[in-house]
């Protein structure tokens, strides 16, 4: 290991440092926030923050480079991680050197103690190793630089040391989902306990919330001692439940999505008297569905005023930008403005519907003999269109053809009155039609 660090230092030398960072674990910045100790030696209540750094590795034997602290952190704020699980080695924990963007990184101190929930009491009915517990632990969350890796780690240093041990770790790599309308979400959720750990031979529970706007809810409760799930308050949701034991996937499944799911949802996972979880936001993007009114337009004339109405529905969230476009015989689009937008509604299902209407005047010149009407809705999901033609009768500027056209129809007009006058004149129709009558 030594020796692979120093071929990455030769090698970084030589402009290859993101072949090594990648496949190395990162040295971290993090914010140690904690409780300000007053006067009285009790808490405040008022948190402090000092920067600190964390350097990560996967097994207790690895070196560390310690050398390189900077000088806005003090040197009793430096720690060593081990992970054995690599989990806070991702590549987006540890950007190439230099770069502006860090990853996101905090820490806190900890404090072990039994739940009271429900699913997770038989963790700790059997008393355990209180003097495993008493030890320096931090809980300590990281955000990677794509903002899709979330993870929150649950470390133990023996009192007074700064070499921290992984015990429990929670990730995600979907911290921000999206999802059409009634297809399946699986919000990823993975954990990772450290097997030599004595808190890891008892179980564990997970536990997945939902919470938005202050309106909080459990969607399930699952014991993974008595292998049980104990609460499920949402329909259709679950959990892989053999991933779950052999891979430590906690992952959420949703079957299928609805409008109501949108919101934040936190995967927490439990060892006895520790708990670490992650937050994922998930949102339901559906575009909307149109449907113009009336279609087909009526013929128009010159200085009649359609109107034309536009609806969007089935779409969420409700952020929706409705306009309308016109183009003509030359091709060419050009805008026709908003239309006046109608108040939304909600469906049963949660979904939209707005709409705007048009009142088209039809003397403006610019719409010439008519073309092709068109409401575009502008919506996070996608951009949607509907079309409809505008054909205005040309009365006032006939074109040619429309001239030729009434020529035309003059001439016919013509030859059936001559037609019908001479048939009168000449042989007798009078007879012919009494003689049908008969014969009905
Ligand atoms: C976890 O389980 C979900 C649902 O079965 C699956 O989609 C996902 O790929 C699994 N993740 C891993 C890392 O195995």
């Amino acid at each position: 290991m030594t020796d692979f660090s120093s071929i990455c230092r030769l090698l970084s030398v030589a402009a290859f440092v993101q072949a090594c960072s990648s496949s190395s674990c990162p040295v971290m910045e993090c914010w140690l926030v904690q409780e300000k100790v007053g006067r009285g030696g009790g808490l405040t209540g008022a948190t402090m923050q000092e920067k600190s750094l964390l350097h990560v590795r996967t097994d207790a034997q690895s070196h560390t480079d310690s050398h390189h602290v900077p000088s806005d952190i003090s040197p009793s704020r430096v720690y060593v991680i081990t992970d054995p699980a690599a989990t806070l080695c991702h590549h987006s924990l540890n950007p190439p050197r230099g770069s502006i963007q860090k990853p996101q990184c905090e820490i806190n101190p900890f404090l072990p103690q039994p739940s009271s929930l429900r699913w997770v009491t038989s963790l700790t009915e059997s008393a355990l190793s209180p003097i495993y517990l008493q030890a320096d632990w931090f809980s300590a969350s990281f955000q990677g630089l794509d903002e899709q890796l979330g993870v929150s780690a649950i470390t133990r240093a023996p009192t007074g040391t700064k070499d921290h041990d992984v015990v429990l770790s929670v990730t995600s790599k979907t911290m921000s989902a999206s999802s059409r309308l009634g297809e399946p979400v699986t919000l990823d959720c993975g954990f990772w306990a450290d097997p030599s750990s004595p808190l890891t031979a008892t179980g564990f529970a997970v536990e997945w919330r939902y919470q938005t706007r202050g309106d909080g809810r459990l969607v399930l409760a699952y014991d993974g001692k008595t292998d049980r799930l104990a609460e499920t308050r949402e329909e259709g949701a679950t959990l892989d439940f053999e991933g779950l034991h052999t891979r430590g996937n906690a992952s959420l499944i949703l079957q299928e999505a609805k409008v109501r799911h949108s919101g934040t949802y936190i995967c927490t996972v439990y060892l006895p008297y520790l708990l670490a979880q992650v937050a994922i936001e998930l949102e339901i993007v559906e575009p909307p569905s149109l449907s113009l009114y009336p279609s087909p337009l009526p013929l128009a004339v010159p200085g009649q005023t359609i109107s034309v109405q536009c609806e969007a529905s089935g779409f969420a969230p409700l952020s929706l930008e409705l306009s309308w476009e016109f183009k003509g015989a030359d091709g060419k689009s050009r805008s026709l403005g908003t239309g006046s937008m109608s108040g939304h509604k909600q469906a049963w299902d949660g979904t939209f519907s707005q709409s705007s209407r048009l009142e088209l005047d039809t003397s403006r010149l610019d719409l010439g003999r008519g073309g092709e009407v068109t409401c575009v809705a502008v919506h996070p999901g996608g951009t949607r269109r509907a079309s409809v033609s505008l054909n205005i009768i040309g009365f006032s500027s006939p074109s040619i053809e429309d001239s030729m056209a009434m020529v035309g129809v003059a001439l016919v007009l013509y030859g059936l009155i001559k037609f019908v006058s001479w048939t009168l004149t000449g042989s007798g129709s009078d007879k012919t039609d009494g003689q049908d009558k008969k014969q009905k």
